[in-house]
């Protein structure tokens, strides 16, 4: 489909079914979907063996064009670019561990993923945000760090790098302690942002809007860019960002990238428009980039900051 990385999860220790149904909502006047899915997840032992599974076909020279962890296989010709796979982390709702929860999810995934998200941004967890505070977060981050190390051995290529994925509503007490977390403990990177609780005025007067869930697509494109850019000039450039939230063009997708995205998910523009929007928004990308001088989009990443410094 043209993507150069996908995310999976967030996958739970245990299996557990999420919240009843429904649990899903569409508000396609808005591009906007509510979601409070409550992490529904065959747990970590369901993933390992899909992940065991896919890696040993890709080995085999059968997979679907994903590199092995870390190590994406060079294209045979003509053959689609590897991919990568990133693994998102979640807690079971019933657990009174978190952090023993992430810790299990890092050990048991690391060895398959090019990378590990410790998701603490769903606002459908009871709980899950307020791991995102100070103390919390950084005795969460260290043990899934730890975790995930001792889980090797990792060779040369060394263990899969740790994000954390954070949430649109935050203070900004909040997000300079998270940028401090993120720099002590050596988090390798940040992704920007989850779902918000938040109804913007056109979505509170949605029929739809009052659904509780996390709201997404749209709506949720400025104030995700906007704490993005808070997070880039907090954590001084040092820190890779995944631009997340609302992003249906390249357009967007540039505008997160200038903010301070070195990446960009996509979901709910993929839900309401199709496989046909990735190779749109590239090309899209491409003449954004092209048209203010840019020979790369690395060269991009964080230039909102650069003009105004
Ligand atoms: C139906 C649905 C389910 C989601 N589930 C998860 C999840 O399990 N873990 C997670 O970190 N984010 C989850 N998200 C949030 C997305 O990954 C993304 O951060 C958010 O939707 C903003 O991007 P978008 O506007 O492009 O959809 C979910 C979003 C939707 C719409």
């Amino acid at each position: 489909m043209g993507f150069g990385f996908v995310e999976i999860g967030s996958v739970t220790p245990l299996p557990q079914p999420g919240n009843p149904k429904p649990r899903v909502f569409r508000l396609p006047e808005l591009d906007a979907v509510i979601n409070r899915y409550g992490f529904n997840s065959h747990g970590v032992d369901a993933v390992a063996a899909n992940l065991a599974a896919f890696r040993q076909r890709e080995a085999a020279g059968m997979g679907a064009g994903l590199g092995s962890s870390q190590t994406p296989s060079a294209p045979a010709d003509g053959a689609a670019p590897s991919g990568r796979v990133g693994v998102n982390l979640g807690k079971n709702k019933a657990s009174d561990d978190a952090a023993g929860d992430y810790a299990i999810g890092a050990a048991k995934l690391g060895r398959f993923a090019d990378y590990l998200v410790i998701n603490v941004s769903s606002p459908n967890t009871p709980g899950l945000r307020a791991l995102q505070g100070r103390r919390e977060l950084e005795r969460l981050v260290r043990r899934c760090q730890a975790a995930r190390d001792a889980a090797g051995p990792w060779g040369a290529v060394g263990p899969p790098p740790v994000l954390v994925k954070v949430a649109p509503d935050l203070t900004e007490a909040d997000k300079a302690d998270i940028a401090m977390v993120a720099l002590r403990t050596g988090v390798d990177g940040l992704i920007v942002s989850n779902t918000t609780l938040a109804r913007p005025k056109d979505v509170a007067d949605h029929p739809t809007g009052d659904e509780v869930g996390g709201l997404s697509g749209r709506p949720l494109f400025e104030p995700s860019t906007a704490v993005l850019r808070d997070m880039y000039r907090l954590t001084k450039g040092r820190m890779p960002i995944i631009g997340v939230g609302g992003v249906s063009s390249g357009q967007d997708a540039y505008a997160k990238i200038r903010a301070g995205a070195s990446l960009v998910e996509i979901y709910s523009s993929l839900a309401y428009g199709g496989p046909a929007v990735v190779p749109r928004m590239k090309r899209e990308l491409a003449a954004c980039l092209r048209r203010d001088g840019f020979d790369s989009v690395a060269a991009a990443v964080g230039a909102d900051h650069r003009k105004q410094s």
